[in-house]
């Protein structure tokens, strides 16, 4: 597989920042092509640039609707020559152009352990469930919101007296851990899709 990722990020970007420096450490052989944001204050573009690398906004109000922005963010990947992308925070939905250029090549990290509490806010959903483990899962992006096939996952237990916050940082940490070795495991192409699982081959 064509080992140049781009990246889809929305805010901070410290699972970005993991990549490029696993990238840059050798840990993972790949090369970060490009990083593109639908919002032209995250500090994810600033740490692209930073580091030399291309950094694209496109700003999602200037097309007519989602399939029309999915496009253009086809169009600038495509520009970077990108084998698989890497949401890393990217808080859009991914609609049927991007699916389909990059069938079984978009990746995405999620707090939590799936299929346990999907969407927005995870840490807090688990706290609130009261869990004992939750953790983070890295998995192929299908048209399901964060139900595509799971290629990692970690487990955090949750402590007593934990806050939203305190979780969120201990399953930060094994995220930065997991993402590049996830991303590993796909470039490396010895997998297939058996049903709704990812299966190593
Ligand atoms: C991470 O918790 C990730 O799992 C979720 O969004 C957050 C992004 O954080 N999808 P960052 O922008 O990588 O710091």
């Amino acid at each position: 597989m064509n080992r140049r990722l781009g990246i889809l990020v929305s805010g901070r970007g410290t699972n970005l920042q993991s990549i490029i420096d696993a990238s840059r450490t050798g840990q993972l052989d790949a090369t970060v092509a490009v990083v593109i944001s639908n919002r032209a204050d995250a500090a994810g573009l600033a740490r692209a640039g930073k580091a030399g690398i291309d950094a694209v906004h496109l700003n999602p109000r200037e097309y007519a609707d989602r399939d029309a922005y999915d496009r253009a963010l086809v169009d600038a990947l495509q520009a970077h020559d990108v084998g698989l992308v890497c949401l890393a925070g990217y808080m859009r939905l991914v609609g049927r152009p991007l699916l389909d250029a990059f069938s079984q090549r978009i990746l995405n990290i999620h707090p939590s352990l799936l299929p346990s509490f999907r969407g927005l806010d995870a840490q807090r959903q688990a706290l609130e469930h009261g869990v004992r483990i939750t953790g983070a899962t890295v998995h192929l992006v299908t048209a399901d919101l964060d139900a595509g096939p799971i290629v990692i996952q970690a487990a955090v237990p949750v402590i007593e007296g934990d806050t939203v916050e305190k979780l969120a940082e201990r399953i930060l940490v094994e995220e930065h851990r997991m993402y590049p070795d996830a991303i590993e495991v796909v470039l490396s192409g010895k997998w297939r899709v058996d049903g709704r699982r990812f299966v190593r081959v």
